[in-house]
């Protein structure tokens, strides 16, 4: 098992894990340009060649970074997989200085809700119709 940055050659497998986990509908030139800003905060974990997981994150300025999206293949939650890919993103982060992070997630996402709540993250107000499909969104955030 590896955690690296992600490459070119992952884009098909996270664009698919992406699509499938996130509910939400994305191009693949969505990832390559996001990369391209902060490649260290677009992390992949690697089993016997295959992606298991990744988190994106971009900086929002020189202490802020906004995480974006993290998803772990079904079958594969609840090993901890989640939790390493996070911490590794926050070790990233701590190179650069940076002490503060936000994100959003589903208000039906009880399992990312319960997740980023044991990563410390607390709700810090509700984004009405954030989602394509209308639903709002929890703010969370937590210090570093
Ligand atoms: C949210 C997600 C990334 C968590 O990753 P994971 O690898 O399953 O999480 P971990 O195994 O590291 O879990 C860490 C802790 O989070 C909490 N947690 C994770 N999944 C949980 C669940 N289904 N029910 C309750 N608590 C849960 C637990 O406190 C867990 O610690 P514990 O197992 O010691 O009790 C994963 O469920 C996922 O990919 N979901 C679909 C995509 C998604 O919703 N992404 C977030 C969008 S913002």
């Amino acid at each position: 098992m590896r955690i690296r940055c992600f490459a070119l050659g992952d884009l098909k497998s996270v664009f698919d894990l992406a699509s499938f986990a996130l509910k939400e509908r994305y191009t693949p030139t969505l990832f390559i340009n996001l990369q391209s800003y902060w490649p260290e905060g677009f992390i992949v974990i690697e089993d016997v060649g295959r992606i298991r997981g990744f988190i994106l994150g971009v900086t929002v300025s020189s202490i802020q970074a906004r995480i974006l999206m993290l998803a772990i293949g079904e079958g594969l939650r609840r090993m901890g997989y989640g939790t390493m890919l996070y911490r590794q993103f926050c070790m990233e982060c701590a190179k650069k200085g940076i002490r503060y992070l936000t994100l959003e997630v589903r208000k039906s996402n009880l399992t990312a809700l319960m997740f980023y709540e044991k990563m410390g993250f607390q709700i810090t107000g509700e984004i009405q119709r954030y989602y394509t499909d209308g639903e709002d969104a929890y703010r969370m955030h937590a210090f570093l």
